[in-house]
């Protein structure tokens, strides 16, 4: 995992809501990792977690009326000394004026006057969280490149449980650290050529009907729209995306598996990383009929005759020049996570490619949600990474480890 030894100015913002009291483990973290911390709070947060535990555990000051340190215009200065901000929790309201630039607050005065990488992990009921309004806020500031950590999913506040926890305090140090040496890494794949697949194929059986997947492209697209942010010559394949490929990428729109293989046999030579997450039928349907297929023709039963699709990402591992990295992806439906890891072995071994990126999905997750929560496998069966969050971190957080 990538980290700075460098002594890092971290502002950690706290907003209110009831994981405050986790902040004080995310402050202790970063005090242990060996950086200044320096915790601005919102009025409410300190209602739920007190200001001299912060101060006795990140030895400064806390900081939280925008009236206070006025000589020193204080409200500009916290955040212009900032090498990182870190918002845990970050509540829907915080999330919400961030994301129009509101400064009302030390909080978002601090965030507004920094150019600072900026860290998020929201906290809040699931309803609020999945709510289109927080949806949306949430990729405008993903797009402006805030790291958003979590939410994992867990016991809430209440009796329910759902996605909304705030994420693990360790795990947010972690992202924040990072978030400071990616940015000043941003550039790590210029020069590379990057070969993304997305999407699901369609392999069709007449001219209205096909066998497709419930794949949408939104991993795929996060993984193009991260690699060319971080400097790559990217080259996204599409089959059949439920969303817009990113700017500054070259996109290939395909169909079927052979379309896709096509796409791929074109520009793989010149590829040095090349990420499978298309989601590619195994078998079509071995005739197209030309016109609709009736069922008074057929009656009561009808077969339908299947043949085997090429594996394109286990000849590419084979024919792997030196030196070019091969991932591939793996969605899986074992409820048991011994055994998820199990099949993903065994998969990644038949494949025979270096990295193997394993999702559990099912008829409720996985497929066009905006988060995602991954294991990767390197060749041998190590796991590598085990991340969580939304697509654009997930990417973000592979992409680290290629690199
Ligand atoms: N893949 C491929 N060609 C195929 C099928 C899959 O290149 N004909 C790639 C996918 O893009 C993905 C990886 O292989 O990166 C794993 O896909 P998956 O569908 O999980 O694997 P399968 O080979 O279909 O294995 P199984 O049917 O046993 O799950």
């Amino acid at each position: 995992m990538p980290s700075s030894n460098q002594k890092l100015n971290v502002v950690v913002g706290i907003s209110g809501g009831i994981a405050a009291f986790k902040a004080v483990g995310v402050v202790r973290e970063l005090v242990l990792l060996g950086h200044n911390v320096q915790v601005v709070a919102t009025e409410s947060a300190l209602k739920f977690v007190g200001a001299p535990t912060l101060e006795a555990l990140s030895r400064n000051p806390v900081y939280h009326d925008l009236f206070e340190g006025v000589a020193e215009v204080r409200h500009v200065a916290i955040g212009q000394s900032a090498d990182v901000i870190v918002i845990a929790p970050a509540t829907a309201n915080m999330i919400a004026r961030l994301s129009v630039g509101l400064a009302d607050d030390l909080v978002s005065t601090t965030v507004l006057a920094s150019k600072a990488p900026l860290v998020i992990a929201p906290a809040m009921h699931t309803e609020m969280w999945q709510h289109a309004s927080t949806q949306h806020n949430i990729r405008v500031l993903e797009e402006r490149g805030v790291t958003i950590v979590g939410p994992a999913t867990g016991q809430l506040t209440g009796d329910d449980s759902g996605p909304g926890r705030m994420a693990e305090p360790t795990e947010i140090a972690l992202a924040t650290v990072e978030a400071h040496s990616r940015k000043i890494n941003r550039h790590d794949l210029a020069g590379r050529h990057v070969l993304i697949t997305a999407g699901g194929t369609r392999e069709p059986i007449d001219p209205v009907r096909f066998i497709g997947n419930r794949s949408t492209g939104k991993q795929g697209v996060a993984l193009a729209s991260a690699a060319a942010r971080r400097g790559a010559m990217v080259t996204l394949i599409g089959a059949n995306l439920e969303v817009s490929p990113p700017a500054g990428v070259e996109f290939v729109a395909v169909g079927t598996a052979n379309e896709l293989q096509a796409a791929v046999d074109l520009r793989a030579s010149k590829s040095d990383l090349i990420i499978m997450a298309a989601a590619i039928a195994d078998y079509r349907p071995q005739e197209v009929s030309d016109s609709k297929i009736k069922k008074d023709v057929h009656g009561e039963q009808f077969q339908l005759n299947l043949v085997r699709n090429p594996d394109i990402l286990a000849t590419l591992a084979n024919s792997a020049r030196p030196g070019q990295v091969i991932v591939g992806f793996a969605a899986e439906t074992d409820t048991d996570e011994v055994k998820l890891l199990e099949t993903a072995k065994l998969k990644l071994e038949r494949k025979g490619c270096d990295f193997l990126v394993v999702n559990k999905v099912g008829w409720t997750e996985g497929f066009a949600s905006e988060s995602n929560a991954i294991t990767v496998l390197a060749k041998g069966g190590d796991i590598v990474l085990t991340t969580s969050g939304t697509k654009l971190s997930v990417a973000d957080s592979i992409l680290d480890l290629l690199i």
